[in-house]
């Protein structure tokens, strides 16, 4: 990884060499959105001030690699968005996906709602809601979310508002395999059709991001659940 040379004007790092290339012709939009983070987002207390110097690392590209298992085009919700990660690094990555960023608190939501018209970011909207009570109101091909809450409630949350072949992108971390264990009651049973661990990002950021994909069902009556780890 690239040392990071120099602090910005704003006091948000410079993007690394992964980064810039992780980006290619939007690195001005993804160092801008770094900038609201390390300023607006800081200071109203979204972000804590000691992950300014490793948001590049640990937010952005830790995020923007999922976008490897997203569809061309997908209509994607981001569960408990925070301050815009993962769902604002996938808008400005891929403007193919249309991207809801889900978030109940006010003041997170408000920030949202800055960012998506500071950014110029047609392809992002912000409903402030929990994910439960978007259930027969709103339906998306993928649900993504990351330090929401443990990997079987995402599965219950989630799985109700997700089309048929639908898939939920569970970021996690060290805890992977134990949220697994807990979750192997809902990850065995419909709607679920199967799921996955998959290791995202090498070469991009280190250590790569870890995900949990579950895929729901095409239609009722599918076969079980497989386990495929990568
Ligand atoms: C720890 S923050 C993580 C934010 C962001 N995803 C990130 O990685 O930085 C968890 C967020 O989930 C939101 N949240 C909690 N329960 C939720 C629910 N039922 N539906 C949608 N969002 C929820 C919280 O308001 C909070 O903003």
């Amino acid at each position: 990884m690239n040392a990071v040379p120099r602090e910005t004007a704003g006091g948000a790092p410079p993007p690394s060499r992964e980064a810039r290339e992780f980006f290619g012709d939007r690195p001005g939009l993804a160092q801008r959105y770094v900038d609201l983070l390390a300023g607006v987002a800081t200071e109203r207390g979204l972000l804590g001030p000691r992950e300014v110097g490793r948001l590049w690392e640990r937010h952005i590209l830790n995020c923007a690699v999922i976008h490897e298992v997203i569809p061309t085009g997908a209509d994607v919700a981001d569960i408990g968005s925070g301050a815009g990660l993962p769902g604002i690094v996938l808008a400005l990555h891929r403007p193919d996906l249309s991207v809801t960023l889900v978030e109940p608190m006010l003041r997170r939501s408000v920030f949202l709602e800055e960012a998506v018209t500071e950014l110029g970011l047609a392809n992002a909207v912000v409903v402030r809601a929990r994910i439960e009570e978007l259930r027969g109101r709103m339906d998306f091909d993928v649900a993504t979310a990351r330090a929401v809450a443990p990997l079987r409630t995402l599965v219950r949350w989630t799985m109700p508002v997700l089309r048929p072949g639908g898939m939920l992108v569970a970021v996690k971390g060290e805890s992977v395999m134990d949220e697994i264990d807990a979750a192997a009651g809902v990850l065995g049973r419909a709607p679920v059709a199967t799921w996955e661990i998959r290791t995202l990002g090498a070469g991009v950021v280190e250590p790569p991001t870890r995900a949990v994909i579950v895929a729901r069902q095409e239609a009722v009556g599918q076969a079980g659940t497989e386990q495929r780890l990568r």
